[in-house]
């Protein structure tokens, strides 16, 4: 018979699995300047249905907050890191600080130890070549040590140019790995396969389009397109099939076809770039969302994919290297809250996301241009030195706050750094060029913001506090 908590716990699970796709997973990635608390985290998460959740450190507040949600995780060594754990006693002391610690009845659901993240990118010149695959075996072996190889797998993260097909035969059917690293992917593929563990890819048709003016626009959705590209019969309509499917070949060629894949990251961003914007990710978004739900996959590889959609929040301190639009990959904003009305069950309910609660922010003051300032000949330099530290990509071509004027430029740079800055009023000066006002600047298309409170936000984590309630009468009696 059922008890009564578990019978609760069926109909949660249930209820939970309607408002968003079955298995589906957010990364969480944490570089912004003012993040938001991890437990207010976890709570959108449960708030929305999402079972599935990829970091990209083991980072200890994120996994306190995790802690007991049951929520599967994917922890991650960064690639910074790959070094390192080619020393086997440093991958050990990793996999007892950041996996074995967490594994106990309300703990961290760890089933997956990303090594490295996208470690083979053209644009990183071959550095993670020597260290990714020993650091793998290593953590691999680790975790196995900690009897815990059998519930926890490893797997890289890598980015969909690990393969290609030939530029003769551009077809999903001909794709191989990329001819210089053959030899290493497969050797982490039989890896990967002889431990159970699956290979992950991130998979961008939103970069496809950026890098390639020539790119069929609509071939990065899912609507269908004028002229599908036919292979030996099989006809694609959208470059993420087309892509996936390539991967799957590339396995095939190994020997290795039926290799589990994990789509690690893929979505949509809404600003920096012309192609960049809510109504563009929602297309894309309503395309793939319902593939899923219906357990579609692709022509090669029918059913269920695991999916990890990238990502969950902005994160206004990442590298502007790959584009402006890297910081605007959230289905929420840098405040938790939704951009549109997204429907992760992929049932077409059209439900907006539940946002944030709770989120403390700072006072409605925002730093302007001042327009009574006489000498402009510094204007240049303050705007420069403000969009250094702060985030200014929604400025250019193609993004929200392009269409301001002069002054509004500068106005908008300003306030930037002021709200990363806290609002310190000094941070609002610019050779008196700025000024502090209380009213919204902010235009229809292009948004003032006003910086989350983190004096509101920091916290001590509840299992902090309990620890120093235990301690302090030893402390108090010694
Ligand atoms: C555990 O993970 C954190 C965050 O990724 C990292 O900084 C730390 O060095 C790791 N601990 C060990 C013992 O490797
Ligand atoms: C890779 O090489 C290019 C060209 O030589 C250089 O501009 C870039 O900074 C290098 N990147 C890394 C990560 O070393
Ligand atoms: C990787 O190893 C090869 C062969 O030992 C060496 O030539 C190359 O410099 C190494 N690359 C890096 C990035 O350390
Ligand atoms: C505002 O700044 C953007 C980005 O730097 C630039 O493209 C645009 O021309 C500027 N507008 C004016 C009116 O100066
Ligand atoms: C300022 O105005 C914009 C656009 O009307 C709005 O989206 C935003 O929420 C407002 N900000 C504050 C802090 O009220």
């Amino acid at each position: 018979m059922m008890g009564k908590g578990r019978f609760l716990r069926w109909v949660l699970v249930i209820v939970m699995m309607g408002w968003c796709v079955e298995g589906l997973g957010v990364n969480w990635g944490t570089q912004a300047t003012h993040q938001l608390r991890p437990d207010t985290v976890v709570q959108m998460l449960k708030d929305n249905g999402i079972q599935k959740v990829k970091l990209f450190d083991a980072d200890e507040s994120s996994m306190d907050a995790l802690a007991g949600s049951g929520i599967e995780v994917m922890v991650a060594i960064p690639n910074n890191m790959l070094a390192e754990m080619n020393d086997y006693d440093r991958a050990l002391q990793w996999v007892k600080k950041n996996v074995t610690r967490y594994n106990f009845g309300g703990g961290v659901n760890i089933k997956y130890v990303a090594v490295g993240n996208e470690p083979f990118l053209r644009s990183y010149n071959g550095s993670f070549l020597n260290t990714t695959f020993p650091a793998l075996q290593n953590i691999q072996n680790a975790l196995n040590d900690a009897g815990l190889g059998d519930s926890i797998k490893v797997t890289v993260p890598l980015n969909a140019d690990v393969y290609e097909s030939p530029q003769n035969n551009p077809v999903p059917s001909a794709g191989i790995f990329r001819p210089e690293i053959s030899g290493l992917m497969t050797q982490i593929v039989q890896f990967l396969a002889k431990n159970g563990a699956p290979f992950t890819v991130n998979i961008y048709p939103f970069l496809s389009l950026y890098a390639n003016d020539n790119f069929p626009f609509d071939y990065a959705f899912f609507d269908g397109i004028a002229n599908p590209i036919d292979d030996n019969g099989i006809s694609y309509t959208n470059v993420f099939d087309a892509n996936f499917d390539t991967l799957v070949s590339a396995l095939k060629a190994l020997g290795y076809g039926d290799l589990p894949i994990l789509v690690g990251e893929v979505g949509w961003p809404t600003d920096g770039d012309k192609n960049a914007n809510p109504a563009n990710a929602l297309r894309f978004y309503n395309g793939l969302l319902p593939r899923l739900a219906a357990n579609k996959g692709t022509p090669l590889r029918p059913g269920f994919i695991e999916v990890y959609l990238f990502g969950l929040i902005d994160e206004d301190a990442k590298s502007v290297a790959p584009g402006n639009f890297e910081r605007h990959w959230g289905i929420f904003g840098y405040d938790g809250k939704p951009k549109f009305p997204m429907d992760l069950s992929g049932k077409g309910q059209n439900k907006l996301l539940v946002g944030a609660q709770n989120v403390h922010y700072l006072d409605p003051h925002w730093c302007m241009f001042n327009p009574d300032a006489q000498d402009l000949s510094k204007l240049a330099d303050n705007i420069n030195y403000a969009c250094t530290f702060a985030d200014c990509t929604a400025l250019g071509y193609g993004s929200s706050c392009n269409n301001l004027d002069a002054n509004g430029n500068a106005s908008y740079a300003f306030n930037m750094y002021f709200q990363t800055q806290d609002q310190n009023y000094m941070a609002c000066n610019f050779d008196g060029l700025a000024r502090i006002t209380t009213s919204n600047i902010s235009t229809p298309t292009c948004n003032f913001i006003i910086q989350i409170n983190p004096s509101k936000s920091s916290y001590l984590r509840p299992s902090v506090v309990a620890v120093l309630l235990l301690t302090l009468p030893l402390i108090l009696f010694f």
